[in-house]
């Protein structure tokens, strides 16, 4: 009872938070958390199980996807809100600003979010800082980036040296060239680098895991790209021995007056949900897919996880409804 008041206040907090900015109210709901997490909040989960996939070892199939936590500045206070697993990140090997502000908008009555942020991050080596320093041992995944000056010739190379320095950290390592935010950035799916790219990640991935564990590779796919596109990709993937897919990242079509940006929660749940259905008949049933996009309550989770998902990301759900969906979710039956 007593949980359920405290997690109805947090919530009733995360709605009070929409009278700032929403790049200031994601700040300082960050940083409230981190205050409710030392004073003793927790969601707690009610039964023990345990998912074993690729190798990891889950509580429940919720993670938080990438993008909230860029820096690893929040995983302990993450973590004690009971998901399974975070994909910190999308970070990049120097640190960098980021798009000019304003570049996060809510659009309330449709329960989205649009952002051009442009992976604003301190750059790898500070968030491999706050990793090693963490005290909980919830399953994380980094995702990496390019910074936005590097010419698309030379984004391997920022690819390999984030992997490197990630790899002894992280559980996977999701690879991001779907975002929508950096320029030229989905050029990158283009046959010119794509191959190149992904086959020179796993050259590196197999060289690190002679020194460090096996880590495998995640490769986070737009959901602006057409089933002939899709099965190319897919293709690569299977070919290269890419460990698996997040699907998908934020949506590039949509009319909000800033005419930038991807749109993400519910307007994005249907795009998604198309694209992961199409991805699975291409992959067949055992290829490890995370799903990302749109998830706003429990009938979405199980939608995706119906829809051949074999784990569910959150971000704007988490916005909107605050810790509450968490609970519902990985207590729900
Ligand atoms: C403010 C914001 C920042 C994001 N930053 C990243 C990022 O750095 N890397 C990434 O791979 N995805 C990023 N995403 C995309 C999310 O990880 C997620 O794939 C997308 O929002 C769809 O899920 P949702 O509808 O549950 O929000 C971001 C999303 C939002 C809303």
């Amino acid at each position: 009872m007593l949980k359920k008041l405290v997690l109805y206040f947090v919530t009733l907090c995360t709605s009070a938070m929409k009278i700032f900015p929403a790049e200031f109210s994601h700040e300082l709901g960050l940083i409230s958390l981190r205050l409710l997490c030392m004073l003793g909040f927790r969601v707690t989960q009610n039964n023990d199980t345990n998912i074993i996939f690729k190798g990891i070892s889950f509580k429940n199939k919720l993670g938080l996807a990438a993008g909230l936590d860029k820096n690893g500045d929040y995983i302990d206070a993450l973590a004690s809100l009971g998901f399974g697993f975070l994909e910190l990140g999308t970070v990049t090997p120097d640190p960098q600003k980021g798009n000019i502000k304003p570049r996060l908008f809510r659009i309330s009555s449709k329960e989205a979010l649009v952002n051009s942020l442009g992976f604003n991050n301190k750059g790898v080596d500070y968030l491999v800082e706050r990793v090693s320093v963490r005290k909980s041992s919830i399953p994380l995944g980094i995702s990496i980036g390019k910074n936005f000056d590097t010419p698309l010739k030379k984004a391997k190379d920022d690819y390999l040296i984030c992997l490197e320095k990630v790899f002894p950290y992280a559980n996977y390592v999701a690879i991001n060239i779907s975002s929508p935010n950096t320029e030229g950035l989905r050029d990158l799916f283009n046959k010119e680098y794509f191959s190149d790219l992904i086959s020179s990640l796993k050259l590196k991935q197999i060289e690190l895991s002679k020194t460090y564990m096996y880590v495998p590779l995640f490769l986070k796919i737009s959901p602006n790209i057409d089933n002939n596109y899709l099965k190319q990709l897919v293709e690569v993937i299977l070919e290269e021995n890419i460990d698996g897919i997040i699907c998908t990242n934020t949506s590039n079509i949509h009319n909000h007056p800033s005419g930038k940006g991807g749109i993400s929660g519910k307007p994005l749940l249907e795009l998604s949900t198309e694209i992961l259905v199409t991805l699975r008949s291409l992959v067949g049933k055992d290829f490890p897919i995370i799903a990302s996009g749109g998830v706003m309550d429990l009938a979405d989770f199980q939608r995706k996880l119906d829809s051949g998902a074999d784990l569910v990301q959150i971000y704007t759900g988490l916005i909107y409804k605050g810790p509450a969906l968490i609970d519902r979710i990985i207590n729900a039956d």
